[in-house]
């Protein structure tokens, strides 16, 4: 069956033969968005020509997105732990969006897309820090779809550090442990702002958190994807939020 899709940007209906039901859209999706390294190897090509290749998936699933009317995003795009990697290949990856936001950032001010990031960004270098400010700045007043990168970001050290700022806050006032609630650490994590995602992805067969929103995802309906990042498109997009509709999301209950 033929369904119709409004792309609410632009306004221009588009066609899709998916069978998605558009009134359950998932509200927030996030991914881990692996498989570079692997998909540069299996051309003989070095990892970053990988990265390079992601980012191009990352234009293509943010517009997609957008049109699905999904209204947050959450890209997984460099974990805590990936310093250990080699430095070139940490350097390339940390001038992504210095190289990539010439290009995407127009089309992203088109979509109505806003962008927003988690992570520790003040350890990242001051090149990066800027594009990523005027992306920030240059988008802020969008009111479409979220799109959060997480850049150097890592779920524990995330909780530590919101279990950190309830204890100041809670010294600094006198006040007990007795305190704390979970509401109170989830108004202290980097996501503070947003829903719990609904929908996880993760790209390329593994099947593992990797330190991502290990918090926020307690209820979220998890899909393992089996194409490597670069390789990953809108049809797997949608087939990825058709396994999503047909799941029943229980919370506890019955
Ligand atoms: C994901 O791809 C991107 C980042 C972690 C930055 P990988 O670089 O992890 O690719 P694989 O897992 O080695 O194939
Ligand atoms: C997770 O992928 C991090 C990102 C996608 C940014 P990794 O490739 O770093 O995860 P592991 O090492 O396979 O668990
Ligand atoms: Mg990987």
């Amino acid at each position: 069956m033929f369904k119709k899709l409004i792309n609410k940007n632009k306004n221009q209906p588009i066609q899709s033969n998916f069978d998605l039901d558009l009134h359950n859209i998932p509200n927030h999706v996030a991914i881990i968005m692996d498989g570079n390294g692997r998909w540069a190897k299996q051309r003989k090509l070095p990892r970053i020509k990988g990265h390079y290749q992601g980012m191009q998936t990352v234009k293509k699933i943010t517009k997609v997105a957008s049109d699905l009317g999904i209204k947050y995003l959450t890209l997984y795009a460099f974990s805590t732990e990936n310093w250990t990697r080699p430095e070139s290949e940490v350097n390339y990856i940390m001038n992504l969006p210095v190289n990539f936001l010439k290009t995407f950032l127009p089309e992203l001010i088109e979509n109505n897309v806003k962008v927003e990031t988690i992570g520790f960004m003040e350890y990242l270098p001051s090149s990066t820090l800027k594009s990523i400010a005027k992306a920030k700045e240059d988008t802020k007043h969008n009111t479409g779809l979220k799109l959060i990168f997480a850049i150097n970001y890592g779920g524990r050290a995330e909780i530590v550090n919101s279990v950190k700022s309830i204890y100041d806050e809670l010294t600094a006032k006198g006040l007990t442990s007795d305190e704390i609630t979970e509401q109170m650490i989830d108004d202290h994590l980097m996501t503070h702002a947003y829903p719990d995602p609904d929908l996880l992805i993760r790209t390329s067969g593994e099947q593992r958190i990797s330190n991502f929103l290990i918090w926020q995802v307690s209820y979220s309906e998890f899909i393992f994807n089996e194409k490597l990042w670069p390789d990953f498109d809108k049809e797997e997009l949608i087939n990825c939020i058709k396994i999503y509709q047909s799941r029943q999301r229980r919370f506890g209950g019955l």
